[in-house]
């Protein structure tokens, strides 16, 4: 193979931390980073698609503590989730690296020792406020009340030796770079907030050193066996180190620098500082090129919410998946929203999108064309010879729809990742299909003019034709399946490789007049996108679970026993040095102490003023050293949400519940 870096390109996704399991977030750059290579491979690119999980650092080290295994062990059962999730999900990446690879610390150290030689780090006794759970220092005039900026959590002062990369130093020379190059940093408006930041700030040095009596989990330091490496240089070098050993081709000698620099690096907007300035001059300092763009994408809130665990609405991707089929979960994310803003997630609007969009006006469009073929000429279509396209307004409404969708030159939607508006255009093909259908009234043609029929038959193949070409990358398995009921050989996805040389300007596969060379015979499959009943969606969810055997059975009488009444909270504070239990002050009628083990699912500001049910005849019992009398009731389901009980009207504390 011919390979020439005009032709290759490079997409990166953030590492993916292993302290918890993939939601909503990871899922939706790993897609986009997706669509991108699934695009650029029908292009004829060579393609290196990145994405991986960052394994250092305080983070994993605590949560591999909290579950009693070493961080390694920890990282290996996590690392499946990602794996996993990426196949359900038709995520088409080329390497998975682990910070943990042998070759990947080999890297991060051999660039390290090269920036020391090169005078760029320098050791320097530091004095600072450190967030523990954000593993970051502030200084005095950053803290809020004293508390950590980002978290508002404690701080606690740290004096240590450290090293540091000089990276103020190359404030000015950003500052340029990112003026000069408009798309370096994109959507524009976050571009706009870094330049902000970096002509407002003086711009310090960045610590890249953690004493290993503080941290022991992190790449050791090349030669200072006192100290690892701070997790984040040691994430960002990710993206460097895959070229050198995880990239096709890596292993061919000579390669050198065949696939740096990326071409995109897309991120979270909360991680585009880390990227956009501690990156960029790590580059810097190390003469290698700058990435393309880095392009910070928004947030996710689910039915308005911020999505936490403590209000259990994280998203599991694995769920939607299950439900609605990975296609139907692309599609939704990278319609909803433009790609770079924030957005909301709700599963009765992508309900409402299956319905409208994808069953009524995509699935509708191939089955009705199905169903037509099939009746009128047996499924075969006839390809008319020479071209088609002039005197065909059909045909130039779709490839206007078709070009403004897949070529990138003069839109640029595809390098500026403007999702939203190629599905718009792409959409224009399905809509015109479906007027085509309602103006020539091929039921009529079918008795009076078999031969104008044949070529309303032939434009609404290549119309849906066109759609399976342009919706692959966002679709690929609705893609395939929609080419093979057309009648189509081998995969959209090799299509490109049979296919006769295109022009330069986009391959022959696009073009209207393209042609198989044999003949066509359609079947008709399964309905792509089935209609949902949102009501029975969400009646489904709600139906109580039977009862099982392991219920066993009590009489009322024993019931009885339990004597449970309304309280009201009045109080709320943690049980010092305690993460679970909160002491609550509660009215059941009269005052009592209660200590509850909700604190990993509550913060006591927002129990205060709320009634609960309470087991009011319970024997008093002292935890962690605090009297509870009585307990609370509340409910975890299998996904570990917490809910305490709250009654439905407002009846007053001291009721009685039976
Ligand atoms: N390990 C670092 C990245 C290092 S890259 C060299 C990290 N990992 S993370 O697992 O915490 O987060 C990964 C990504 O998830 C970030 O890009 C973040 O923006 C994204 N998201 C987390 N919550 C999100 C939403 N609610 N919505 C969309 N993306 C979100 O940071």
């Amino acid at each position: 193979m011919d390979l020439k870096p005009s032709n290759k390109f490079y997409v990166t996704t953030p590492i993916y931390y292993v302290n918890d399991v993939p939601h909503i977030g990871h899922a939706y750059t790993t897609i986009a980073a997706d669509i991108l290579s699934r695009y650029n491979r029908l292009l004829g690119k060579d393609v290196f698609f990145l994405t991986g999980t960052d394994e250092h650092g305080q983070k994993v080290e605590k949560a591999a503590q909290e579950r009693g295994k070493t961080p390694k062990e920890h990282a290996d059962l996590l690392v499946g989730n990602f794996r996993s999730l990426w196949v359900k999900l038709n995520i088409s990446n080329d390497a998975f690296i682990r910070t943990t690879d042998a070759e990947h610390i080999k890297t991060v150290q051999g660039l390290i020792q090269l920036l020391w030689d090169n005078g760029e780090i320098e050791k320097r006794q530091y004095s600072g406020w450190y967030c523990t759970p954000d593993e970051r220092f502030w200084t005095e005039k950053d803290l809020v009340d004293g508390n950590c900026p980002d978290c508002g959590r404690a701080v606690e002062q740290i004096q240590e030796e450290n090293y540091f990369f000089l990276m103020s130093k190359y404030q000015e020379r950003l500052i340029k770079y990112i003026d000069d190059n408009p798309s370096y940093l994109l959507p524009e408006t976050r571009r706009n907030e870094v330049l902000g930041f970096l002509k407002n700030n003086t711009l310090g040095d960045l610590c890249i050193s953690r004493p290993k009596s503080r941290l022991a989990w992190g790449i050791p330091f090349p030669f200072d066996g006192n100290f690892v490496t701070y997790v984040w240089f040691d994430a960002l070098v990710n993206y460097f180190s895959a070229t050198r050993y995880l990239a096709p081709h890596a292993e061919r000698a000579g390669l050198g620098d065949f696939w740096w620099p990326a071409d995109h690096h897309l991120v979270g907007k909360d991680i585009l500082t880390t990227h956009a300035v501690y990156w960029s001059t790590m580059l810097m300092a190390l003469k290698l090129p700058l990435p393309n763009n880095i392009f910070a994408h928004g947030w996710w809130t689910v039915d308005g919410k911020k999505m936490s665990k403590s209000v259990g609405n994280v998203v599991d991707p694995n769920k939607m998946i299950e439900k609605y089929g990975a296609d139907a979960f692309r599609y939704f994310l990278f319609r909803e929203v433009t790609f770079g803003l924030d957005g909301d997630f709700s599963e009765d609007a992508l309900i409402k999108r299956i319905n409208t969009e994808l069953a009524n006006d995509l699935g509708n469009l191939l089955s009705r064309f199905m169903t037509m073929a099939e009746k009128y000429f047996s499924g075969a279509i006839e390809i008319p010879s020479g071209s088609t396209t002039a005197l065909n307004p059909f045909a130039r409404e779709c490839i206007d729809a078709m070009l403004s969708a897949m070529n990138d030159i003069p839109h640029r939607h595809w390098s500026n990742l403007r999702f939203n508006v190629i599905l718009d255009h792409i959409w224009e093909i399905i809509r015109a299909g479906n007027n085509h259908i309602a103006q020539k009234e091929p039921w009529k043609l079918a008795k009076t003019d078999i031969k104008e029929l044949k070529d309303v038959m032939f434009n609404l193949w290549n119309a849906l034709r066109l759609t399976a070409v342009s919706l692959y990358s966002f679709m690929p398995e609705t893609s395939e399946k929609m080419w093979k009921q057309l009648g189509l050989k081998s995969l959209v996805v090799e299509t490109k490789l049979s296919l006769p040389e295109g022009d330069d300007k986009y391959p022959g596969i696009y073009e209207w007049d393209w042609k198989p060379d044999y003949e066509i015979k359609v079947l008709k499959g399964e309905q792509l996108f089935p209609r949902i009943d949102l009501t029975k969606e969400i009646i489904k969810e709600k139906e109580p679970q039977p009862m099982t055997s392991e219920d066993s059975l009590i009489a009322i009488d024993d019931f009885a026993k339990v004597k449970l009444k309304i309280g009201k909270i009045l109080q709320a504070e943690r049980v010092p040095k305690s993460k679970k239990l909160i002491k609550l002050q509660v009215d059941t009628g009269e005052q009592r102490q209660i200590v509850a083990g909700i604190g990993h699912a509550y913060a006591p500001e927002e129990l205060v003023g709320k009634r609960i049910a309470v087991v009011t005849n319970l024997q008093p019992a002292k935890l962690m050293g605090v009297e509870s009398n009585g307990m609370l009731l509340a409910a975890t389901d299998n996904e570990g949400v917490l809910s305490i009980l709250t009654p439905e009207r407002d009846v007053k504390e001291g009721a009685v519940i039976k």
